[in-house]
């Protein structure tokens, strides 16, 4: 059986103090209210993770990951964090290639084949994210771009390191509008990007990948998305920064 995984993608939201207080609620009603093997992670901004790592605790189906890291380990560069860093304050896992890292920080899928390997090197697990825009969408050519962003971020790992790796297919056009893909839409694209992963790493290694589904996920669409056979989890954005919104998200994945 796979890995359900349902992550909270704070993005750039939540002072200090409000990220405490929305990690306790979690960290609560999970408690209380979870009583799945669901796997939970939070990923607030790099200035919360120690402090939510301490809240949550040796909880064994919470976690913290990070939102982005850098490339190298150490060294003279003013700003960033690395894995090791990150690895050093409690995180488990590490989103790598964002929409919004593609798009606003122009990364690339070879740096951000880079940036994999330091997350596996450092024991953690890769998020790694794909997804078409409207336009690629809309001219057909959503596979093929997803082929090439799943391809050239992760397919020179080895079948063993691979299996560290989990996959969030998040469409552009369904994040923070409100549109959600439809469940056969997303099933179509989590099934395709199995499909890559068999052909390449055989059919053991795809079926125990974990593929979550990201973009608009709410508590009223979540039991059907998850439904899904190839549906293995959520990345949630928005609905993330609620209590109740994400733990309802969090109990639809069974
Ligand atoms: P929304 O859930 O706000 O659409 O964001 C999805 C997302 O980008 C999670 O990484």
């Amino acid at each position: 059986m796979r890995k359900k995984i349902i992550a909270g993608n704070w993005k750039m939201n939540k002072s200090f103090q409000e990220g405490l207080d929305l990690s306790s609620e979690i960290i609560n009603m999970v408690r209380d209210e979870v009583h799945t093997a669901t796997q939970v992670v939070l990923c607030p901004p790099f200035t919360h993770l120690n402090a939510v790592a301490g809240l949550i605790g040796n909880a064994v189906n919470m976690s913290t990951g990070a939102q982005n890291c850098y490339t190298e380990t150490s060294g003279a560069y003013t700003g960033e964090v690395s894995a090791a860093i990150l690895k050093s304050v409690g995180c488990s896992y590490i989103i790598v290639g964002h929409s919004e890292r593609r798009q606003y920080f122009a990364e690339k899928n070879a740096t951000l084949a880079k940036k994999t390997d330091a997350v596996l090197a450092n024991g953690m697990n890769p998020i790694y994210c794909c997804g078409e825009t409207l336009d690629e969408r809309n001219s057909e050519k959503h596979f093929e771009v997803i082929k090439s962003q799943v391809s050239e971020g992760l397919f020179h790992l080895s079948g063993e390191a691979f299996g560290n790796v989990v996959i969030a297919y998040e469409p552009v056009w369904a994040i923070g509008t409100g549109v959600t893909a439809s469940t056969a839409q997303a099933q179509e694209v989590h099934a395709f990007i199995r499909g890559l992963v068999s052909e390449k790493y055989g059919i053991e290694v795809a079926n125990n990948l974990t593929i979550q589904y990201g973009g608009s996920v709410k508590p009223d669409n979540a039991v059907e998305l998850f439904s899904q056979p190839d549906i293995d989890g959520g990345l949630i954005g928005g609905a993330a920064l609620q209590s109740r919104s994400f733990v309802d998200i969090v109990k639809a994945m069974n």
